[in-house]
């Protein structure tokens, strides 16, 4: 009889993604369980590749643009492989090798793509039969927005009430938006997003309110989506991310993300609007960068402005991308 070998090994590209409902806190820090749900959209220039491979002389070595990662970053890698162990029974040693296409100096979190391709590249490796749910729960545990990753277009992560509840499921293919990326500030950023949200949850004053209206604002997201109205997805998009500003700058942290190039931005694209004829809203997330939505015609435009602005020290021009796939 032939003897086959398993191949225990996945490579998995997986593109970051962008919040348009933000997730910001958890009602269950341990398991990642988000106090409300959230939409994201993927965004194509920004990925992960990650190359894994089960073996028995292997020691979970993980490294990331060809670092030995160790620290914090891989206690969580550690963490999403205790579980995945605990949930397959599948418990060989890996070794996992990671890129991200865009400079890590960017300043931009890799944490979406990363995790996501973790998830995915594990359970593709196994051998064992999964789904896009067991993919997105796994990966939620390396980090939230993770979660959403392995969707191509637009995300719906339902909050759920356990780890079995809670992941995230695809609601619109890749469509003509357009993110424009500026960066602000390539350093790492002063405070964790997770440290951030467990002090909000304490500290702030409007961590209970943003997170009413996140609930609040999920159907009109998804009925704009579907009708493909841009202006509803904008406005909505852009309260959120001032919604989320307000609880994280009402905390004790002081003002932890934003620079002083960050607010220049958004009152740039408030005056693209406002005085210029060219619809475009501005979102952030926990860090300096700012990303702009627009349309298609619009790039253009926007980027000759911000060009002459000379504000953003880099600037990334984003399609809507696909989801975590298999090399
Ligand atoms: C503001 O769970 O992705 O982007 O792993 O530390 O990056 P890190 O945290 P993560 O939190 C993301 C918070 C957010 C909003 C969002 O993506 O929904």
């Amino acid at each position: 009889m032939k003897n086959y070998k398993l191949a225990l090994k996945a490579t998995i590209r997986a593109n970051s993604n962008l919040a348009l409902i933000k997730y910001w806190g958890n009602k269950d820090p341990y398991w990642n369980i988000p106090t409300n749900d959230s939409i994201s959209v993927s965004l194509d220039a920004l990925k992960s590749t990650t190359k894994l491979e089960f073996g028995d002389d292997y020691k979970d070595d993980f490294i990331l643009n060809d670092k030995l990662l160790t620290g914090e970053g891989k206690d969580r890698i550690d963490f999403v492989l205790a579980k995945f162990r605990e949930f397959s029974r599948f418990d060989t040693p890996i070794h996992a090798e990671s890129e991200n296409n865009f400079p890590t100096a960017a300043g931009i979190a890799s944490s979406a793509s990363g995790f996501g391709a973790l998830a995915h590249a594990l359970y593709e490796a196994s051998g064992l039969a999964y789904t896009n749910d067991d993919v997105s729960r796994l990966a939620r545990l390396g980090s939230g927005s993770a979660a959403r990753t392995i969707h191509p277009g637009y995300a719906h992560w339902f909050a759920g009430e356990n780890h079995e509840t809670s992941y995230a499921k695809q609601i619109k293919p890749p469509d003509d938006l357009k993110i424009i990326v500026a960066i602000t500030e390539k350093s790492a950023k002063p405070v964790s997003s997770f440290e951030a949200m467990e002090l909000s949850k304490t500290q702030s004053p409007f961590f209970v309110e943003k997170a009413i209206q996140s609930k609040d604002n999920i159907e009109p997201m998804l009925t704009a989506l579907k009708e493909n109205d841009f202006s509803t997805l904008g406005q909505i998009a852009q309260k959120e991310a001032n919604n989320l500003h307000a609880v994280i700058n009402t905390t004790g942290l002081g003002i932890p993300y934003w620079n002083a190039r960050t607010l220049e931005l958004m009152q740039f694209v408030n005056a693209l609007r406002e005085n210029e004829n060219i619809e475009a809203y501005y979102t952030i997330d926990a860090g300096p960068q700012v990303k702009i939505l627009c349309k298609p015609e619009s790039v253009k435009p926007i980027v000759n402005r911000l060009q002459n602005l000379e504000v953003a020290q880099d600037i990334i021009l984003s399609g809507v991308g696909n989801g975590s796939q298999v090399m």
